[in-house]
C-alpha cells in the first residue's frame, strides 16, 4: 500500500492535476488522505515486521517469545543472521518514509514525494531476499528467480497498492461533480489504465518464473497444498484482470468521448470506482492466498499426492505417434487462436469450420494418447526418502528375504513357496519391466497391496522408510539381475544403475556418485583373491587412462587382506550390495564399465566369450560411454 500510494501520487494523481489548474482545493484534499493512507500503512509495515522478527528470533532460538522479548536473541538475530541484516535495512528505510510523511504533512515537497517513493518500493521489493527467490542455487538460470521476484512484488504493489488511492481519489472527484474535475478523472483513470497493464504483464511474466522454480512439475501443481492454493491465486488473479479489463473496454472510452453530456461521463466515473472496489477485494484474497503460500514450503521440496486415478505416460506411446501428437497441439492451437478471432470479427460461419476442426483434432489427439494414459495412485510421483545407495540395499536385504520370499522367491523370480497357491502369479521382479514402473507406484504397491488384493500391503509393518529400502533393494538386485546377461559390447539402451557408495583410498574417502561425475568409472569386482595380473595391466596405462578419461576403481568381495593398485576398502553393506552385481560363475572376476549416471554400459568376466577387454577396447569404449547422455538422474539417484 506504501508503494502503491506514492505510486499513485507521482504517475497517475501529479500528472492529471497538472492539467488542471483550477482544482487545487480537491488536490490539497487529496493529498491529505494519501497522506493518511500512507501513515496508516507505514504503521501497519511496522507492527506486523516487528511482529515478525520476534516470531522468526523464536522461532531460530527455540525459545518462548517471552524469553525472545528478555534475554539477548533479538540482538543475536539482529546483528548475526542474514534475517536480521534485511530487517535493519527495512527499519532504516522506515525511518526515511516516515521523515518525508513528516515533511509532506507541512507542505508539499515533490522532493519528499519521490525519496519516499523509492524508500517504500525498496522496501517492498526488499521482501525478496526473506523468500524462496533468495535461496535459489544449483539449478540452471537460478540467477533470475531473484530479480523476477522483486519485479513481482513492486509490480503486486504499484497495481494493488494504487487501488485503494484510486478509489478514493473517484470519490472525492466524485463529490466535487466540476467541470475541471472530469478532466482530472479521466487523465487519471487513463493513467492508472496504463499503470494496470504493466503490472499485470510483469505480474504474469515473473509469476511464471516463480511458479517453474517453485513447483516446477504438474503433480507438484496438484498434488500439494502449496501448488493447490497457487492454482487458485491464479484464478482469482485471473478474475482480476477480467474485471480490469472490463474497466478498459467499457467505462474508458465513456469517459473520452468528448460529445458526451457530463451527466454520463460522472457515471462512468462511479462505474469505474465500483469496478476498481470489486478488483481490490479480489485482491485481498489473492494477498491472503499469498501469505499461506508463504509459510509452507515450495511444491518441489514436498511429496506430491497425486490426485487423479490416472497419468500420461509418455513413454508408453510410440515414438511416431508422439511426433504425430506434437504436429496436432500445434494444429489445435492454431485452431484455437482463429476460432477466437473469427469469433472476434464476428465472422461466425468460419468459427463454425475451425470448432469442427477443433473437435477432429481433439479425437485424433484422445487416440493417440490413449496408450499413454495409465493408472496411478497417490504415491505416484513420490520421490525415494532413502538414496540408491548400498546402505539402503542393504538394509532392504533382510526386509525381503522377511516379507516377500514366501511369494516372490528368495531370487525374486516370482517362485516362492505361496506362489502356487494364489489366484495371480506373483510378480518376477528381476525382469526389465520392472524398470517402466515408477518407483512412486511400486511404493503404493508395498504399501497399499495391488490392485486385485492378492499381494498385501505392508504399512502397518514397515515404516516408509523400510519399504524404500526394499524397493532400492528389488531394483538394485533387479538391475545385478540383468546386468549379468549384459554383454561386452558399449550399450546405449536400458539404463542399469548401480547403487551409489562409500570407500576409502588412500586413507581418503570417496563416494561412486562423486567419481562418475568425472567421467566413466570401471569397476573391478573380484572374489577372495585379487586379480594382480589385471589391476598390474591397468596400471600400467598410466596416464593413457586419463587421456581416455577412465577412472577405476576395484573392489574386493570377500573381506580380504589383499592390496594392489587401484584396490579401495569398503564396509560389509557395499560387498553385499555389489555382489548383487557379479555371478558365481564368472571365473573369479568381473568388470563394468558406468557411465555418468552410474548406469552399467558393458560388462566383462574372466570366464565369459573373449574374457576380459584388452586396454585398447577399454579405453576405445570409455570414450564412447564418456558421450553417453545421462538423463536427470531423480531423487532415488536414477531416472525414470
Ligand atoms: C502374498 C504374496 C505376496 C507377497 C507376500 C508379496 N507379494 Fe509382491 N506381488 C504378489 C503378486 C501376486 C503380484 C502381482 C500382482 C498383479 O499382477 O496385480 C505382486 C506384485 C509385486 C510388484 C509389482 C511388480 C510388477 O512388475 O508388476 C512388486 C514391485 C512387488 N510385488 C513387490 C513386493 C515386495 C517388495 C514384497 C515384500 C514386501 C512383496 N511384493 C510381497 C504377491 C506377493
Amino acid at each position: 500500500m506504501l508503494e502503491g500510494t506514492f505510486v499513485f501520487w507521482c504517475f497517475i494523481a501529479g500528472p492529471a492535476f497538472r492539467r488542471a489548474q483550477a482544482v487545487h482545493g480537491l488536490q490539497a484534499r487529496l493529498d491529505r488522505r494519501l497522506l493518511a493512507i500512507a501513515w496508516s500503512s507505514l504503521l501497519v509495515g511496522v507492527a506486523t515486521g516487528a511482529t515478525w522478527l520476534v516470531m522468526v528470533a523464536s522461532n531460530m532460538s527455540g525459545m518462548p517469545l517471552s524469553a525472545v522479548l528478555r534475554g539477548g536473541v533479538l540482538r543475536i538475530v539482529l546483528t548475526q543472521t542474514r534475517f536480521g541484516e534485511d530487517w535493519l535495512i527495512r527499519a532504516a528505510l522506515v525511518l526515511v518514509i516516515a521523515g518525508c510523511l513528516a515533511v509532506l504533512g507541512y507542505a508539499r515537497k515533490p522532493a519528499a514525494v519521490w525519496i519516499a517513493l523509492l524508500a517504500s518500493a525498496a522496501f517492498i521489493a526488499s521482501l525478496a531476499w526473506a523468500g524462496h527467490g533468495a535461496a535459489t542455487e544449483n539449478v540452471p538460470f537460478a540467477a533470475i528467480h531473484l530479480p523476477a521476484d522483486i519485479l513481482h512484488l513492486l509490480a503486486t504493489g504499484a497495481w494493488l497498492g494504487a487501488l485503494l488511492p484510486l478509489i478514493l481519489f473517484l470519490v472525492v472527484m466524485g463529490h466535487d461533480g466540476s467541470p475541471d474535475g472530469i478532466e482530472v478523472a479521466q487523465a487519471a483513470t487513463l493513467r492508472f489504465s496504463t499503470l494496470g497493464l504493466t503490472s499485470v504483464a510483469t505480474l504474469l511474466l515473473t509469476g511464471l518464473v516463480n511458479t517453474w522454480f517453485l513447483a516446477g512439475t504438474i503433480p507438484a501443481l496438484l498434488g500439494t497444498l502449496y501448488g493447490q492454493l497457487l492454482l487458485v491465486k491464479v484464478a482469482l488473479f485471473a478474475t482480476m484482470i477480467a474485471v480490469a479489463s472490463l474497466h478498459r473496454s467499457r467505462f474508458i472510452p465513456r469517459l473520452t468521448t468528448v460529445a458526451s453530456e457530463a451527466g454520463l461521463r460522472w457515471r462512468a466515473v462511479r462505474q469505474l470506482g465500483a469496478n476498481a472496489t470489486i478488483e481490490a477485494s479480489i485482491g485481498v484474497f489473492v494477498l491472503a492466498i499469498v501469505g499461506i503460500i508463504g509459510t509452507l514450503p515450495p511444491g518441489l521440496h514436498t511429496e506430491p499426492r497425486w490426485p487423479l486415478a490416472f497419468r500420461l505416460d509418455p513413454g508408453e506411446i510410440a515414438a511416431s505417434t508422439r511426433t504425430m501428437l506434437d504436429v496436432i497441439v500445434v494444429l489445435f492451437a492454431l485452431c484455437f487462436a482463429f476460432t477466437a478471432f473469427t469469433i472476434h470479427r464476428r465472422r461466425y460461419r468460419e468459427t463454425a469450420a475451425f470448432i469442427a476442426g477443433l473437435l477432429v483434432l481433439g479425437g485424433i489427439g484422445w487416440v493417440a494418447l490413449r496408450p499413454g494414459i495409465v493408472r496411478a495412485y497417490p504415491t505416484s510421483f513420490y520421490a525415494s526418502t532413502q538414496s540408491y545407495a548400498a546402505p539402503s540395499v542393504a538394509r532392504g536385504m533382510p526386509l525381503y528375504a522377511e516379507n516377500c520370499t514366501v511369494c516372490h522367491g528368495a531370487e525374486g523370480l516370482g517362485n516362492g513357496p505361496l506362489a502356487r497357491k494364489l489366484p495371480t502369479r506373483p510378480a518376477n521382479l528381476t525382469e526389465p519391466h520392472l524398470f517402466a514402473h515408477k518407483i512412486g507406484d511400486m511404493f503404493w504397491w508395498v504399501s497399499h497391496g495391488s490392485d486385485n488384493g492378492v499381494m498385501p500391503g505392508f504399512a502397518d509393518k514397515l515404516t516408509p522408510d523400510q519399504r524404500w529400502d526394499l524397493i532400492n533393494f528389488v531394483v538394485a538386485r533387479a538391475a545385478g539381475d540383468l546386468a549379468n546377461h549384459a554383454s561386452s559390447q558399449v550399450t546405449t539402451a536400458a539404463a542399469l544403475p548401480l547403487p551409489d557408495f562409500a570407500f576409502e583410498q588412500n586413507h581418503a574417502q570417496n563416494t561412486l556418485s562423486q567419481m562418475v561425475k568425472k567421467g566413466p568409472v570401471l569397476i573391478v569386482l573380484f572374489a577372495a583373491r585379487a586379480p594382480r595380473a589385471r589391476l598390474e595391466q591397468l596400471a600400467g596405462l598410466g596416464p593413457r587412462l586419463g587421456a581416455a578419461g577412465l577412472q577405476v576403481v576395484a573392489v574386493g568381495l570377500d573381506p580380504t587382506t589383499d592390496n594392489g593398485p587401484f584396490i579401495v576398502e569398503v564396509a560389509n553393506d557395499v560387498r553385499a550390495t555389489l555382489a548383487l552385481f557379479r555371478s558365481t560363475t564368472d571365473g573369479g572376476e568381473t568388470e563394468l564399465m558406468l557411465d555418468r549416471g552410474a548406469n552399467i554400459r558393458a560388462r566383462w568376466t574372466a570366464s565369459g566369450a573373449g574374457g576380459l577387454a584388452d586396454t585398447a577396447t577399454l579405453l576405445a569404449d570409455a570414450v564412447r560411454v564418456a558421450s553417453i547422455p545421462v538423463a536427470a538422474a531423480n531423487h532415488a539417484g536414477h531416472a525414470h
